[in-house]
């Protein structure tokens, strides 16, 4: 695409040294030189003279801090033009435009670093429509969009997980994408293109309400040689050594909706069946995995109002094994982090965690949840459970 933009500026020059038109970009000093860029080139490069009056200005399409909430791409004014960018500032030595590509409901893009956000970010979305991007591939080297919830603050699910307010969707890629909801600013996911097809993400906001719903969603387009990207299937993926990985919507409040049974209704997200990756770093060969503080850090099933906190984020608290099966995380083959001893079993859930150690490679945890989040005759009660906040520490061979 950017090797493209060299021709779009070439044929400026020509018509405007052939004296058809005075462009007024003349008077603009930093656009009197002809601008190009290749995404690979860090170095500027002026003096290529063209004619007597027209120089060739290379400079890379960096990132370059714009407002807080986004981003801008360092381009050529023209090009910024094009592609219905906001300019807001210089970049490239003057040379370049810091130009923010911004796009709410009903667009479609093919730029990289698209900010997605809701009508009148960040003012609230009062809804009554379904918001939805299209995206397309930047160029046929891109394998994977990440997507950044900068801001994403939707309504809770019901009382029993369902995404029935408000959810968002995202289709059209090789990664299956559970549908989620609530509050789930900080989280990042990956999806695999599936070779050209677009990725189609859609925001059912259907319900007008004064409800505060807003987001502001960066998509990132990482090339199939970028370090960047998350191995295949992976939905979610941490670098370093160490961090904090969320259940979607996970949150310290309880759900203020009662489930179908009228009990205080859950955070947690229904039919959840995915992986979280960590990237082993180099030098290290196991992982520490501890709840964060606080007592509702995993509640992941059982009554947590029926749990007082000698058992809330306590190993009384914690369930493993055959007493996990319906909403759970497994860690493979882990042992306890205190004594060393294997645990015997893969599979975690109940209202607390003890701390756990696994040099399984790669090292994953996957996310697994039923289809009712809510008291059903059939499975333990589930009622004001959270979700989980687990922090991971690699261990150094
Ligand atoms: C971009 O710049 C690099 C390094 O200067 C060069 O090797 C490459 O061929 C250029 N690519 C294009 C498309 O101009
Ligand atoms: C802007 O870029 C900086 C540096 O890469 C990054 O730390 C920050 O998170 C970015 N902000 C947004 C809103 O994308
Ligand atoms: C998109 O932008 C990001 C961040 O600036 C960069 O890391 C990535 O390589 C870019 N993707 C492509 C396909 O150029």
């Amino acid at each position: 695409m950017f090797s493209k933009s060299g021709w779009i500026y070439l044929t400026v020059v020509l018509v405007t040294v052939n004296g058809l038109t005075i462009h007024s970009d003349l008077d603009d000093n930093y656009d009197k030189s002809v601008e190009s860029y290749n995404g690979t080139a860090v170095q500027e490069r002026t003096g290529k003279i063209l004619f007597p009056f027209v120089s060739i200005v290379r400079f890379a399409n960096t990132e370059c801090a714009s407002t807080n909430t986004m981003n801008g791409t360092c381009l050529a004014r023209r090009e910024c033009n094009d592609l219905q960018g906001t300019i807001t500032g210089i970049c490239a030595s003057r040379r370049g435009r810091c130009c923010v590509i911004s796009r709410s409901c009903g667009s479609t893009t093919n730029v990289n670093n698209t900010y997605f956000s809701s009508p009148g970010y960040p003012a609230a979305f009062g809804g009554g429509a379904t918001c939805s991007i299209i995206v397309n591939r930047c160029n046929n080297n891109v394998c994977q969009l990440r997507i950044d919830f900068l801001d994403l603050v939707l309504a809770q699910p019901n009382g029993d997980g369902n995404c029935v307010t408000d959810s968002i969707t995202i289709t059209g890629g090789n990664t299956v994408v559970p549908v989620i909801c609530g509050d789930n600013t900080g989280q990042t996911i990956y999806v695999d293109f599936n070779g050209n097809t677009a990725i189609t993400i859609s925001i059912a906001a259907t319900l007008a309400t004064a409800f505060g719903r807003r987001w502001n969603i960066k998509l990132v387009q990482l090339g199939c040689d970028c370090p960047g990207i998350a191995p295949n299937g992976c939905l979610q993926y941490y670098r370093g050594t160490t961090g904090t990985i969320r259940s979607f919507n996970y949150g310290g409040a309880a759900n203020v909706a009662l489930s179908a049974s009228l009990v205080t209704g859950t955070r947690q997200i229904v039919n959840m069946n995915y992986g979280i990756c960590i990237r082993m770093e180099a030098g290290f060969c196991a992982i520490d995995y501890t709840q964060s503080a606080g007592l509702f850090t995993f509640t992941v099933s059982g009554d947590v109002e029926g749990a007082d906190n000698t058992v809330l984020g306590t190993a009384v608290g914690a369930a493993n094994d055959g007493a996990c099966t319906t909403d759970f995380v497994v860690i493979p083959n882990p042992t306890n982090s205190a004594t060393g001893v294997a645990v015997g079993t893969d599979r975690f859930c109940g209202l607390g965690f003890v701390p756990v150690r696994s040099a399984a490679k790669p090292f994953v945890l996957y996310v697994v949840t039923n289809g009712n989040e809510g008291a059903t005759p059939t499975s333990p009660p589930d009622v004001a459970n959270r979700g989980f906040s687990l922090t991971y520490a690699q261990v150094a061979c």
